[in-house]
């Protein structure tokens, strides 16, 4: 598919998806967070993808935040629609995908754009990344789930210092906050990523996205996740991965997944 606003590539089992407006810091508007949707969704779907990489285009952004020209002058109504209409066509479709998403942060990730890393599975940073919810620095709180997801990766006191003072962290700091699992040199975040993606793509593709659901069930208002797991456990006996894996441990052999 063509996309405006962002590139897709495939290959060997990844799907790579760029946001390319680097002249607007790769800010999020309406058009991009409709094509990421599509672009999530297909890659999700296509059978071949094993791992999707988000990452966004130049050496200066990640993402800068969502458009602030786009919503500078909505009113109470709007704003609303705005989050929510985002974070179910983006922040949380990417939470629940089930194939595993990592940001790779290569710059500012800041309002949307550190929301957006957030809602992927885990992130990695280049060492030149800064990350922040600047939100109130402009009159508005994060609305694409930054309040919650921030607490969950930092604790609630650091999420409250972040979102009260709008400063930026870097990317040791982050490390340091948990809120990324590895800083590289811009020029091996790709790299760093691909080679977590293949360590990913040796294990069964069915069980991972049990894995996804079960821990994202930790998550979720009325939800017991211990239920969930118990759930999703059962369910992996029902796989020909199961099968396979179980058999070929047996077997003192490296298990051959159905759709490597
Ligand atoms: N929305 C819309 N446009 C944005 C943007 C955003 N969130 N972030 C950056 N841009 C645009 C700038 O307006 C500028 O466009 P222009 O060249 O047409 O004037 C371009 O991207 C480059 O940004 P600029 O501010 O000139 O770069 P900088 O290096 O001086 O500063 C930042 C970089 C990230 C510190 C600064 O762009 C910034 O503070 N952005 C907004 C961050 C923010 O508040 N995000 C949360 C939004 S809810």
């Amino acid at each position: 598919m063509n996309y405006n606003n962002i590139l897709s590539n495939y290959s060997n089992g990844i799907t790579t998806i760029t946001i390319n407006r680097p002249k607007k810091l790769n800010a999020l508007n309406k058009d991009t967070i409709s094509e990421l949707h599509k672009a999530f969704d297909e890659a999700n779907n296509d059978g071949d993808t094993k791992v999707i990489l988000i990452t966004g285009s130049g050496e200066k952004a990640f993402v800068a935040g969502a458009d602030i020209s786009e919503f500078s002058h909505f009113n109470i109504e709007e704003g609303g629609k705005l989050a929510a209409q985002g974070q179910a066509l983006l922040f949380d479709f990417v939470e629940k995908l089930s194939t595993p998403v990592i940001a790779a942060v290569n710059g500012f990730a800041l309002g949307g754009g550190l929301e957006l890393a957030m809602a992927c599975h885990f992130r990695v940073a280049s060492s030149n990344a800064k990350m922040g919810l600047p939100e109130t620095s402009l009159g508005v709180i994060p609305g694409y789930g930054g309040t919650q997801r921030l607490p969950q990766l930092v604790g609630k006191g650091r999420a409250m210092e972040m979102v009260m003072t709008a400063g930026m962290i870097d990317a040791s700091q982050a490390l340091i906050f948990g809120l990324v699992n590895h800083v590289v040199e811009q020029i091996d975040l790709i790299p760093l990523c691909e080679k977590i993606a293949s360590k990913i793509m040796k294990n069964s593709s069915v069980a991972i996205s049990e894995a996804i659901r079960a821990i994202n069930a930790n998550y979720e208002d009325g939800i017991n996740g211990y239920d969930v797991e118990i759930e999703s456990f059962g369910n992996c006996f029902g796989t020909e991965d199961f099968v396979e894996g179980t058999t070929a441990f047996l077997e003192k052999r490296k298990a051959d997944f159905p759709g490597q």
